[in-house]
């Protein structure tokens, strides 16, 4: 069985274009694979709660030596890490956001990015002292923009500050650069033929590439049923 964490970012419910583009992903999925564990959280509907000097204090406190105040502070992030620590595919609906991540995703990523938890800390390594300690995961984001341009070579790509920053995070996610697929609309506020095609051009980019992903996943539910 394979596990999809499917993560949506937007505040905007019957309008957002990355959450339709999320969804098409995961239902696509579904028509291949329907018995396959589908987590899905919303990071808009209930947003992640921002680090505070408590959380930091608990996070470096021995799970031992926590006390309650610790632990509930923790409960959000324990939860999150337990969904990520499931996922063999992060499936990420996000808008782009002043030219990065909404605030909810980063909270996200400030949540579930945890030492001890997701990555761990060694002094003994010199100046890379951080390595995760996850790996072999994929992910697929699935954004919208209302300008456009963002991709690599493109007039605007500078501007991107969306796409390498989760591909940096990813790494602590477990997740490669090369096994991060991204497909993005654009023109959304020009509204015009060009956003027309962009959002075609995405939707069967994304149907596409849950069938790539799905026939790579085919091979792990076989040893899956074999050795159950
Ligand atoms: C607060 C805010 C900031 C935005 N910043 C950008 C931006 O920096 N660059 C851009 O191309 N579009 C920007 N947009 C447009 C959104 O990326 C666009 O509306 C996108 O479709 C939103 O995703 P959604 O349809 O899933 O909600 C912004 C929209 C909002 C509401």
């Amino acid at each position: 069985m394979t596990t999809i964490l499917h993560l949506d970012a937007s505040p905007r419910t019957d309008r957002s274009i990355s959450r339709r583009l999320s969804r098409r992903f995961v239902d696509e999925w579904r028509t291949h694979r329907s018995t396959d564990r589908i987590i899905h959280r919303d990071l808009a509907i209930d947003p992640p709660p921002h680090v505070t000097q408590a959380w930091i204090a608990a996070c470096f406190t021995p799970n031992e030596k926590r006390d309650a105040a610790m632990r509930r502070d923790l409960s959000w992030s324990d939860a999150a890490i337990s969904e990520l620590e499931a996922a063999d595919l992060i499936v990420l609906g996000t808008p782009m956001y002043n030219y990065g991540m909404p605030s909810a995703l980063k909270a996200w990523f400030d949540q579930v990015i945890r030492v001890g938890r997701t990555f761990s800390f060694d002094l003994a390594r010199g100046d890379w002292p951080l390595e995760p300690m996850m790996s072999g995961k994929r992910l697929v984001v699935l954004s919208s923009r209302g300008e456009f341009g963002f991709e690599p070579g493109g007039p605007r790509a500078r501007f991107n500050q969306l796409d390498p920053h989760i591909a940096t995070c990813g790494r602590y996610l477990g997740v490669a650069p090369n096994a991060i697929h991204t497909i993005a609309v654009e023109y959304q506020e020009f509204g015009d033929d060009r956003h027309a095609r962009s959002v075609e051009r995405a939707e069967s980019e994304a149907v596409r590439m849950a069938g790539v992903l799905v026939a790579e996943a085919a091979p792990y539910a076989v040893a899956g049923r074999a050795s159950a």
